[in-house]
Parts: structure tokens; C-alpha cells; sequence
């Protein structure tokens, strides 16, 4: 399934700037984050470079612990870097100031946590409906809004449920709509197939993938996944704490009959 070889255009170590002439969405520098002190430090970014390109899919891949979640926390604005240079549409997140660096979130990120974050009190909607409240939408549009996206993910009248009485795939769904419902610039994803089948995986991985198609947005995904590497634009290669390679690849041209199920 994978087809990395034929569609590869460029590999090389850390990036580098697009060669297809793609504006750049994000560029990371020398960014280093060590957790702990002395003895028990963890160095998990150890000097990442990596450019972005706007307008398309990104996925990162690496072994477990190589520092993937902790390099799309840093780029999301969730996390601060110790060192090094990031930029993500032209903002250095380091330069604003805690409350400032909130609202940019706000504004302009949506993420899909590895492990889902769901607020138990709250209904599947009311979940979903939470980034456009936060932007001062009325409660009621915002969860009409979410019952009409929980419906494209198949999930259709689920909107009333608790979220944790649905399985782990239909959380995950839950997980992605509300990521997705204020329309955000960057949008990250740690494992956003892991708890679904091969054929719900790739039409929710169109869903996201149809997202980064515009050139004010852009999409990074942390996956195990081969199933979806297809989708990529470009795959960066993390090993212990480095991006070590990138992979451009040519556009893919989805097969008909997938195209027509991506819209469920
Ligand atoms: N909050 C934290 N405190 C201490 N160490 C941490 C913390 N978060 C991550 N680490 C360590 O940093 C390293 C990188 O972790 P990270 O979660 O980024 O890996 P990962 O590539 O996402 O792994 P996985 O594929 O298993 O999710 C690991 O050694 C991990 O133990
Ligand atoms: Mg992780």
C-alpha cells in the first residue's frame, strides 16, 4: 500500500525549503526541549529543523518516544521550546506572552490529542461545539454546527451521547470534529486513525487530508499508520529526537470510487 518510492521528489536531512515553490506554513530551527533536570533529564528534541509547507499534508513518523508529540506540542503552541527558531505563519510563538499565545491558539489551531481529551460532563455535541464558543458563537449554532459535522463523520445522531459511552473509533471521530468545527489555519493530529478500521481510517484521513487544501492552511499528522501514508504530501523522519529526513512527494490523485466515499 505504501508507495513512498515512486512519488518521492526530494529526501533530504531536516527539510529544507519545499522545492515545488509551496509557501512555507511553518519552519523550525535548532528547536531543542529537554523535560527534567540532571540525572532523570530526557532530552526529547535534540535540534529539530523542519519546514512546513502550507497548503498540504505533513505527516511525521518515527518509533515510539523519538519525540513526535513533543514536536507537534511545540508547533501547536501547547508547549515551550528551550531553544531554537519556530515560526508558524510568520508568528515566533515564543515572543507572546502567555495570554496572547492562548488567543493565537484559540484563533488559529486545532488539535486531535493522542489520547482524545474528551470532557466527561459534557455531551458528544457540547464537546465538539467548545472551539466556537471559546470564539464567542452562541451555544445554540455552535452545537447545531457540531451535530452537522459529527453527522459527516458518521456520526449521526450521536450528538446527545456521552462521550465515553461511545467506542474508542466513534471518540476519535468525536475527537476530530472538534478539531476541525472553527475551521483552524493549523491543523495537528497525533494518531488520528489509531482507533479505526482501515476503511473508516482512510475516509477520515480524506476528511482531514481535503482540510489542508488551501494555501492559508496547513496539516501535521503523527501516524503509525501505513495505511495513510499515501495521503502525504511530504513525511519527515524522526529518530531520537532529530528529523533526520524529508520525503516531497507529488500530489496524489485519489481513485474515484474513494473520493465519492470520503464525504460520509
Ligand atoms: N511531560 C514529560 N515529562 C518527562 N518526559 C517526557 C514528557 N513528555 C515526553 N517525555 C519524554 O520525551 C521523549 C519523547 O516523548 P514523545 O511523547 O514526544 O514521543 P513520541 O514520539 O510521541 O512517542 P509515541 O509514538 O510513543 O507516542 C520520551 O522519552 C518521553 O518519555
Ligand atoms: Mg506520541
Amino acid at each position: 500500500m505504501p508507495d513512498a518510492t515512486p512519488s518521492t521528489q526530494h529526501a533530504a536531512p531536516g527539510g529544507g525549503p519545499p522545492p515545488d515553490g509551496r509557501p512555507l506554513a511553518i519552519r523550525l530551527r535548532a528547536v531543542a526541549k529537554t523535560f527534567g533536570k540532571g540525572e532523570s533529564a530526557v532530552r526529547a528534541l535534540r535540534g529539530v529543523d523542519l519546514d512546513v509547507p502550507a497548503g498540504a499534508l505533513t505527516m511525521l513518523v518515527g518509533p515510539s518516544g523519538c519525540g513526535k508529540t513533543t514536536l507537534i506540542s511545540i508547533l501547536a503552541g501547547l508547549l515551550a521550546r528551550d531553544a531554537g527558531e519556530l515560526a508558524v505563519f510568520g508568528q515566533d510563538l515564543g515572543a507572546l506572552r502567555r495570554d496572547r499565545l492562548s488567543a493565537w491558539r484559540r484563533d488559529n489551531v486545532g488539535f486531535i490529542f493522542q489520547q482524545f481529551n474528551l470532557v466527561p460532563q459534557l455531551t458528544v455535541a457540547e464537546n465538539v461545539s467548545v472551539p466556537l464558543v471559546l470564539k464567542g458563537e452562541s451555544v445554540g449554532a455552535a452545537v447545531r454546527k457540531a451535530h452537522d459535522i459529527l453527522a459527516t463523520l458518521g456520526l449521526e445522531g450521536r450528538g446527545a451521547s456521552a462521550p465515553l459511552k461511545l467506542s474508542g473509533g466513534q471518540q476519535q471521530r468525536v475527537a476530530i470534529a472538534r478539531a476541525l468545527i472553527h475551521e483552524p489555519r493549523l491543523l495537528v493530529c497525533d494518531e488520528p486513525t489509531s482507533a479505526l478500521d482501515a476503511e473508516l481510517g482512510r475516509r477520515v484521513m480524506g476528511f482531514i487530508r481535503d482540510r489542508s487544501r488551501s494555501p492559508d492552511r496547513a496539516v501535521v499528522v503523527v501516524t503509525h499508520d501505513d495505511r495513510i501514508f499515501h495521503l502525504a504530501d511530504t513525511i519527515a523522519h524522526m529518530d531520537d529526537g532529530l528529523v533526520r529526513s524529508v520525503e516531497r512527494r507529488a500530489p496524489h490523485i485519489e481513485p474515484p470510487q474513494t473520493a465519492k466515499q470520503g464525504s460520509a
